[in-house]
Formats: structure tokens, C-alpha cells, sequence
């Protein structure tokens, strides 16, 4: 890298692909360009011959993928001269809009089911002075009403049904490609209300657009943001692969789930907001859904901390979780590439870590004898 170049966000970046102008006020803390991680521990105990790759995206300003669409969604609500946003969230979203009004100098409402989020989302929303509203329901309670609250009080709605949010969250999948030379050939994410996975999908869609044939049906996944608007692609994209955690998988049951549960917080969504897009996106690209039980989450987040030293949260492990599976049942053929997105930091859910520790700490007198012996009962 020449030297005095500064990484600025996403957005400088991929300016020449985001709907922002030259003179655009852009609002950043200098999101994106996560590590692409590959696996080498896991694959050689699984004995199978396969790329397996982790997109790390918790190692953003905020520790989540949010980031990515709340560059652009605060820019875009900055630039229409917006002095308040609002959000609904299972604690993601909420930390990313609270700092990323924190930096634009706006407000920020954040509305969260009370007592489900994890402590340190909740902390970031606090942290960075944002109104936290708990409400006494689900995410898909409060997703209800800030779309009420938006139509008549003067706040910018940020969760990613304002479609700026998935143009900042598809430069992900630029950046894969940048890596790789090439697509994956699946791509596996955790999915709630089934935004990220529409957003890779745009960003796929647009990097084959620029090798592919277009086709003549209109392109459904840019929502006329791209530069490619009315014309469909042909060039190579991955097989797009969603995880739900089985007590709150709709995209399983066909249907909306009323009652959603699961430890894996962030993805405790029965209604997600991007229903329809998002069948399409398994059809076009020939991906497909399933569902991970917690045991399995929770046993895939502690895999990757301990054989890979990855730590992500729950939800994030949702996709290796069920990425696994998929690769020993041979679903995901052999000699295949995967990229699993890991959505989220695991320190943002402490609690639920240390419940499922595999070593708790060893508490010892202060002296020599005494931690020599911890050292040699624990060696190897
Ligand atoms: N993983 C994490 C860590 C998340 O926080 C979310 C969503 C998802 C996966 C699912 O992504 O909704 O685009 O399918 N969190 C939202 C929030 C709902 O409020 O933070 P999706």
C-alpha cells in the first residue's frame, strides 16, 4: 500500500457505486474492509477438501455489519436534512444508528425489546446518547410501530427497509470478490429479517452485471439504485445459503412465526421485512434455507473461538453452524468455496459466552507454588 493513504468508509471506496454525490456530506467511522478469514483447524478435522472463508464483519466500528448500511442510511437522512432517526432492533442496528447519529449530530430513537438484548448493544446505545425506548413486546412489535411513528413524527426510518441500508451492506460482497478474484461458490449468512442476504445478492448481482450478459427481465434486487437498473445479469454468483435458528425460522415454515425464540438474540425475528426479496433471492441464485437448533449455534460459535480463534455472537455462528452440516452431509459438495458471513463481535453478548465456557477461571492464592500447579494440572 502507497503510504499516506488513510482507509476512509465504504462509501469513499465504493463511491462510484452508491447513490452519493460528489459533494455529499458522508457520515463514517470508517466501516467495511473486514478480514476474510480462512479456516484451517475446523476443515482439517473435518477431513474434507473445501475453502472455507469467515467475512468477519464484527470487527466494525460497532462490531457488526450494521455499519455498513448505517453509513449510508445516516448520509442519506443527513443530506434530505433529517435531524432524528429511528430504528426498531434486536440490538445491532440499535448500537450502529446511536453511534452513527452520535457522529452526524442528530438523534437517534432506538426501540428494543425490553430485557432481549444482549448487554453490550445495549451499553452502545446508551453509550453513544441515543433515546433507548424498551418496549414491552418482540423486535417484530417495535418493527410495527416505529413504521407508525415514521409516517407522522419528523425521524428518518433506519432499519434496512430504507433501502440506502442494503446499498451500504452490499459492498460486502465487493470486497469478497476483490479477495477471492472470484465469487464464492455458496455463500452462507444468519438470517432475521432477510436484509443482508438481499443486500450480498445486490452486490453479486452488480459485480457479474459488469462481467456477465444482461438479460433482458429488469434486475429485482437493486430497487433502481444500481447502476444497472433494468437489465438482469448472467455472470457467475454464489448460491446463496440462509440459516434461521429454529425457534424463529419463518423462512422454514412458510410462514410468519408469532412467538419467535431463540438464545441466538439478534436473529429472534418472526416477520422478517424482506419476505418477498428474499425467496427471491434463493431462487435466483439456486440457494436455499434452513434451520439450526441453539445446541448447534451455540456449539458452532464455541468452535470457531476455540479451534479458530474467531469470536463472534450467536447469531453469527448460525451460519457456520448450518454451513457445516450442509458440507458433511454433502449438500455442499467437496472442493467447493464457502464464505460464511459472521455478522457480528462475540463481546457484544458476554453474558451467554461465559455461561457456555468450556474452562471457567481457576481462582488460586497469590503465590509462586500455587499458579505453578494451575500451570502444570492444565498444560496440554
Ligand atoms: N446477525 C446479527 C448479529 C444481526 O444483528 C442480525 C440482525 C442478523 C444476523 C440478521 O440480519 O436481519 O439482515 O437478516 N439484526 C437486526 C438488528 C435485526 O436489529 O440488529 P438480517
Amino acid at each position: 500500500m502507497a503510504f499516506g493513504h488513510r482507509y476512509t468508509g465504504l462509501i469513499d471506496r465504493y463511491r462510484d457505486r452508491l447513490p452519493v454525490h460528489d459533494d455529499t456530506r458522508i457520515i463514517s467511522l470508517g466501516e467495511g474492509n473486514t478480514p476474510l478469514i480462512r479456516l484451517n483447524n475446523i476443515p482439517r478435522e473435518l477431513g474434507r477438501d473445501f475453502e472455507l472463508y469467515v467475512k468477519f464483519e464484527g470487527l466494525n466500528p460497532t462490531g457488526s455489519f450494521k455499519d455498513r448500511g448505517m453509513t449510508m442510511a445516516v448520509t442519506k437522512a443527513v443530506e434530505e436534512g433529517s435531524k432524528a432517526i429511528i430504528c426498531a432492533s434486536t440490538g445491532n442496528t440499535s448500537a450502529a444508528a446511536a453511534a452513527y447519529a452520535a457522529r452526524a449530530g442528530i438523534t437517534a430513537f432506538v426501540v428494543i425489546p425490553d430485557g432481549k438484548i444482549a448487554m453490550g448493544k445495549l451499553a452502545q446505545a446508551m453509550m453513544h446518547g441515543s433515546v433507548v425506548i424498551q418496549i414491552e413486546g418482540n423486535f417484530d412489535d417495535g418493527m410495527r410501530l416505529v413504521k407508525e411513528v415514521a409516517n407522522s413524527a419528523p425521524v428518518t426510518l433506519v432499519n434496512s427497509v430504507n433501502p440506502f441500508r442494503l446499498q451500504g451492506q452490499k459492498t460486502a460482497a465487493f470486497e469478497i470478490v476483490e479477495e477471492l478474484g472470484r465469487a464464492p461458490d455458496f455463500h452462507c449468512l444468519p438470517v432475521g429479517n432477510a436484509g443482508n442476504i438481499t443486500a450480498h445478492w445486490i452486490g453479486y448481482s452488480e459485480l457479474a452485471a459488469q462481467t456477465g450478459e444482461h438479460v433482458t427481465e429488469a434486475c429485482t434486487f437493486c430497487r433502481g439504485h444500481c447502476r444497472f437498473a433494468g437489465g438482469g445479469v448472467t455472470g457467475q454468483r454464489p448460491r446463496m445459503v440462509g440459516y434461521q435458528a429454529s425457534g424463529s425460522a419463518p423462512f422454514l415454515r412458510g410462514a410468519m412465526v408469532d412467538d419467535p425464540e431463540t438464545v441466538a438474540t439478534a436473529i429472534r425475528i418472526g416477520h422478517p421485512q424482506s419476505w418477498d426479496v428474499a425467496w427471491k433471492v434463493r431462487e435466483e441464485s439456486g440457494g436455499w434455507f434452513d434451520e439450526c437448533t441453539d445446541e448447534e449455534i451455540l456449539a458452532a460459535q464455541k468452535l470457531l473461538a476455540e479451534k479458530e480463534g474467531v469470536f463472534c455472537e450467536p447469531a453469527s455462528a448460525t451460519s457456520v453452524a448450518g454451513a457445516l452440516r450442509d458440507i458433511r452431509n454433502g449438500k455442499i459438495p467437496e472442493g467447493s468455496s464457502v464464505v460464511c458471513t459472521l455478522t457480528g463481535h462475540g463481546l457484544k453478548d458476554p453474558d451467554t459466552a461465559i455461561a457456555q465456557s468450556s474452562r471457567t477461571p481457576i481462582k488460586v492464592r497469590a503465590e509462586l507454588d500455587a499458579v505453578t500447579r494451575a500451570i502444570h494440572d492444565n498444560m496440554g
